[in-house]
């Protein structure tokens, strides 16, 4: 089977190494790719937000199926786009993917279906705005309803930081705004939890924990994520059902009122208190880094589960998980997630060649003549699956201390809270 994969990022990198070791498949191309996915595949450099030349692309090519990773293609509606001309793909629709794209969406499905989520209330203009902040507590958080890679977050301690962040959103920080979000905020423990669905069936793709702060004990800056572990500790059997029956069934069945199939992975950012799940947000797509972590884990043929959601067949696949712990670090250009520089040499990356238990995904590089150089905050994604968190952490200090790359950082507390050394 000929593939492509969508996307630029240490998941896609991640999907494409899985996705290679399939035996349906013979050829796969990354859209655009990264220097490391340039390895495994064959990367094609061609504008995302150009649908057409895609199109040409893989029609020319005969590429049997798509698969998307990144939410912005899916927001913007590739997958509608790309099924109208009668292409497999994997991922959901446009209308869909609103579950990420608005977070308002996604808020008025859990008070139709009652899904636990913090209490919220959605605000028109900036004197509605400010009349709700004065009777809420604080913290509290305020959200523009846009695609913001987190970046319209703000979580506010007092009056003072929550009028800044009504104002910043309605000034047009994020895009022209015509309402936002505030809503309380949650104590607890965050979890990301995975499934992959077919559109009649589904299937938990396990669960992880990010660590999205940019500095040691959780501070600093928020960041596309610096590291992530799997499966998550605070998962077991009672949560689990927990989870699917008040938050994840209630949302597949407010998708078939509106008529509509989730096909793809759909991924829950959930806060658990005293062992109760709160629905924070909805992305329609794999985490990143989950992606990079839980994807060594899996023990099945990827392609094949996949291939078998395009054809709704998802029921006659079991998905068999190897019994290990996952790492990701995030090796990042100094700097990010503020200014860093672009074109940034890393030597000797080239050497690093995953095997068994140790994987190197690529993200933000580009390859150049020999050489590989750093474009983006988010560089490289080193993962370690092991029997214990701790050693696999120390297998992963060792990988990025021998590659020395001086430009770089890293979180070295990855899994702080399940590693008492
Ligand atoms: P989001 O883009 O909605 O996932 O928000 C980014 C991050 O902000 C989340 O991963 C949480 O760490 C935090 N966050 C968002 N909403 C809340 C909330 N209601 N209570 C506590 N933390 C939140
Ligand atoms: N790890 C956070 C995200 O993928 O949105």
């Amino acid at each position: 089977m000929k593939i492509a994969i969508i996307g630029s990022g240490g998941r896609e990198h991640a999907l494409v190494h899985q996705l290679s070791k399939s035996k349906k498949l013979t050829k796969i191309y990354s859209i655009p790719g990264n220097a490391g996915t340039e390895e495994i595949s064959i990367n094609i450099d061609l504008n995302l937000d150009n649908f057409q030349d895609l199109y040409n692309f893989i029609k020319k090519e005969q590429i049997e199926l798509v698969i998307v990773g990144p939410e912005k293609p899916l927001v913007d509606g590739l997958v509608d786009f790309l099924d109208s001309k009668n292409i497999k793909v994997f991922g959901p629709r446009k209308k869909i993917a609103k579950l990420e794209g608005s977070k308002i969406f996604t808020k008025k499905i859990c008070k139709k279906f009652n899904i636990p989520t913090a209490r919220f209330k959605i605000c028109e203009s900036r004197e509605d705005s400010f009349t709700f902040l004065s009777s809420f507590n604080f913290p509290l958080v305020v959200k523009a309803d846009v695609l913001a890679a987190g970046k319209g977050v703000y979580i506010c301690q007092d009056i003072g930081e929550a009028k800044t962040a009504v104002n910043e959103i309605f000034d047009g920080k994020f895009g022209k705004a015509d309402q936002l979000l505030i809503e309380e905020f949650l104590e607890g423990d965050e979890m990301s939890f995975f499934i992959i669905s077919d559109g009649n069936s589904y299937k938990t793709f396990n669960t992880a924990q990010d660590h999205k702060r940019v500095g040691e004990g959780d501070t600093g800056k928020n960041t596309g994520g610096m590291g992530a572990y799997s499966p998550s500790s605070l998962i077991n059997n009672d949560l689990e059902s927990k989870i699917l029956n008040k938050i994840i069934e209630p949302t597949l069945k407010a998708i078939g009122e509106m008529n509509e199939k989730y096909v793809g992975f759909l991924y829950a950012g959930l806060m658990i208190k005293n062992d109760e799940p709160f629905l924070i947000e909805y992305n329609v797509r794999m985490g990143d880094p989950e992606c990079q972590t839980i994807l060594p884990l899996v023990d099945s043929d990827l392609l094949e589960i996949i291939d078998a959601c395009c054809n709704s067949k998802l029921d006659t696949h079991e998905i068999k998980w190897k019994n290990k712990k996952s790492m990701c670090i995030v090796l990042c250009s100094k700097g990010y997630p503020e200014k860093y520089n672009m074109n940034v040499e890393i030597k000797n990356l080239r050497k690093f060649k995953s095997d068994k238990d140790n994987f190197i995904f690529h993200a933000g590089t580009k390859s150049s003549d020999e050489k590989v150089l750093a474009i983006g905050g988010r560089v490289i994604n080193f993962v370690n699956t092991s029997e214990s968190f701790s050693y696999s952490r120390k297998e992963i200090i060792k990988q990025i201390r021998k590659l020395n790359w001086e430009d770089g950082f890293y979180r070295s507390d990855i899994g702080y809270k399940v590693i008492n050394e």
